[in-house]
């Protein structure tokens, strides 16, 4: 059967990566969480003092990528691939409020994204891909065969985060996680560089009022017709 490549972009925490990782599970494709690679190079600008609370030095950052390795490695007991960054699996560290309140500016920046887009668009070579992210159909492969398109209210995406990072022990208010759900939709649909939004060939949906079944279900339906239309 033919292989098609599979691009699903939205806001943040649309739930993009739960359903990515179940249609290529069900597909038997390969899952790329693009979001992580942005997240893990914020990580190393954190962690090497590119960035503090008075300013990210992107000048000095931009020339540490060539020493940036980023990697995904299937774990076969979660199911799904985890990040590594110069070889050190940092699936865990990408995920906290730190990350996130700083790495849509470091997603802003075009060399950053010039080469995890070069990556990504390697990963993608030979289709069967399911991918994620914010660019996926319009910059990264805009001849995807499906592209989907998610959005929710900030509310109801807020209270999914702040339930994920709550359940993995992080002591954190909701407000603060609405503010950062806002800010980061804000910087990400205003940046120049590749800005959120959606491709004109992109369906959306808006899962505010879907349980997770039904959104399977309607993407799935939608994969099935995209692949019959090859057939
Ligand atoms: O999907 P996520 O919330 O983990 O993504 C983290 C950030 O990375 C998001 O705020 C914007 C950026 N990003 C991007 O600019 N382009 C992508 N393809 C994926 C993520």
């Amino acid at each position: 059967m033919q292989k098609i490549t599979i691009a699903i972009d939205g806001y943040s925490s649309t739930g993009k990566s739960t359903i990515a990782k179940q249609i290529a599970k069900e597909l038997g494709y390969i899952y790329v969480d693009s979001g992580a690679m942005y997240r893990a190079v914020t990580y190393y600008a954190l962690q090497n003092g590119f960035i503090s609370k008075e300013e990210f030095n992107v000048s000095n950052f931009i020339k540490q990528l060539p020493n940036i390795t980023l990697k995904f490695k299937f774990n076969p007991e979660l199911g799904f691939a985890e990040m590594y960054l110069n070889n050190k699996n940092v699936e865990h560290d990408i995920r906290t409020m730190e990350v996130s309140s700083f790495v849509s500016a470091v997603a802003a920046v075009p060399e950053v994204r010039l080469q995890l887009v070069k990556q990504q668009q390697k990963m993608g070579k030979e289709k069967g891909i399911v991918m994620d992210g914010r660019d996926i159909g319009t910059v990264v492969f805009p001849d995807a065969e499906l592209k989907i398109f998610m959005t929710a209210s900030p509310e109801i995406r807020a209270k999914r985060r702040f339930d994920e990072l709550i359940k993995r022990g992080d002591e954190i208010e909701f407000e603060d996680v609405l503010k950062n759900v806002q800010e980061r939709d804000y910087i990400d649909s205003h940046r120049e560089d590749s800005p959120l939004i959606k491709a004109e060939d992109a369906i959306e949906i808006d899962n505010s009022n879907l349980t997770l079944e039904e959104q399977y279900q309607k993407i799935m339906h939608l994969v099935t017709m995209t692949l019959e239309s090859f057939e």
